[in-house]
């Protein structure tokens, strides 16, 4: 066991700006806030306490998802590892906790000496992965603290001769963005890919509107409070003066989009003010900050995203409790 991060903070683009702010979030609540629709892209959900809250809606009666992905993963991890064309290197996409990622970690470290390569932008969440993971017979793990695509093109990098990339793109994230989106990404990772790697895609499938609403807006409250978070976050880093207490959380589904939506609604008239994007923003009553999307899929269309990308759709598993797909593609 060899265990080490490297850790790229220092590294990550930052942008320069007319108004001479530098950081990235700032410049990106100051674009998403002066929208018509106002928004705040949802990767910024996922700061320490963010990641800590999404760990507990996970473990929430009403939603299934996470549950679902790693009982696939449990179930069928022998398998997906046997399809494999081997030896491979392991890249994960946003590993969060890494706790569903054992099973195929230690299927594949049966067979050999195993390199896992987390991409995660959360610093607590990649140590937590590391921690959980690093136990495993024969592993060698190497986390890389970077948005998804730039981790994956350095992990491609570090890839040796005879070995083909295994990349996990689990829990159903690729459903934030939207379908176009969504294809674009695909398209981008099988790029970065070579013919006879693989991507196993974790796609959560459509549901009815009364269960996704239960499981995007929970009744502990502990969805309202990873997305009022968010605002929590731009108090705390952007010095801003958000009043939690005068907005609330709503899910709602966008059939057109065959998605759930997150929203923080003003509860009333209001200026807020953030000195570190150099703006002040008004509110109406009423009026939302679009957070998140998540898109549901049919397991057919899985196959079709998948093929537009230049990936062969090897095999898919799907749960029997809670509707969502693992998807094993090749790239060709
Ligand atoms: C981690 C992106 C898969 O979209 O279901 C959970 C995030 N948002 N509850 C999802 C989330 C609200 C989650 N993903």
């Amino acid at each position: 066991m060899l265990v080490h991060a490297i850790n790229n903070a220092a590294n990550n683009a930052t942008y320069q700006f007319p108004s001479g702010f530098t950081s990235g979030f700032a410049a990106d609540v100051r674009a998403g806030l002066t929208r018509k629709q106002k928004e705040l892209p949802s990767k910024y959900l996922y700061d320490d306490v963010g990641s800590a809250l999404f760990e507990v809606i996970s473990h929430l009666p009403e939603y299934g998802l996470t549950r679902a992905d790693e009982r696939l993963l449990q179930r069928h991890a022998s398998e997906i590892v046997a399809r494999l064309d081997a030896p491979v290197a392991v890249a994960e996409l946003g590993s969060g906790s890494g706790k569903k990622t054992r099973w195929i970690l230690e299927a594949l470290s049966r067979w050999q000496r195993t390199f896992y390569y987390p991409v995660e932008i959360s610093r607590s969440a990649l140590v937590m992965c590391e921690r959980e993971l690093s136990d495993i017979d024969s592993i060698s793990i190497v986390g890389f603290e970077r948005e998804y695509l730039d981790g994956l093109v350095e992990v491609a990098a570090h890839r040796q001769r005879h070995q083909h990339l295994f990349v996990l793109f689990l829990g159903s994230t690729i459903g934030n963005f939207d379908r176009p989106a969504a294809v674009k990404f695909l398209a981008e990772l099988r790029r970065i890919l070579e013919p006879g790697d693989s991507l196993l895609l974790g796609t959560d499938l459509e549901k009815s509107s009364a269960q996704l609403l239960s499981a995007y807006d929970d009744p502990v409250g502990v969805t309202a409070a990873f997305n009022l978070n968010l605002l929590a976050r731009i108090n705390r880093e952007l010095d801003a003066d958000f009043d939690l207490s005068q907005f609330g959380h709503i899910a709602r589904i966008n059939r057109e989009a065959r998605s759930v939506e997150m929203h923080l609604q003003s509860k009333r008239r209001q200026t807020v003010h953030i000195p570190a994007s150099d703006l002040r923003v008004d509110f109406l009553e009423g009026e939302t900050i679009w957070t998140e999307s998540s898109h549901k899929y049919s397991a057919e269309e899985v196959f079709q995203m998948a093929s537009t990308a230049g990936f062969r759709c090897d095999a898919q598993w799907i749960d029997d409790q809670w509707p969502f797909a693992e998807n094993l593609l090749t790239a060709v």
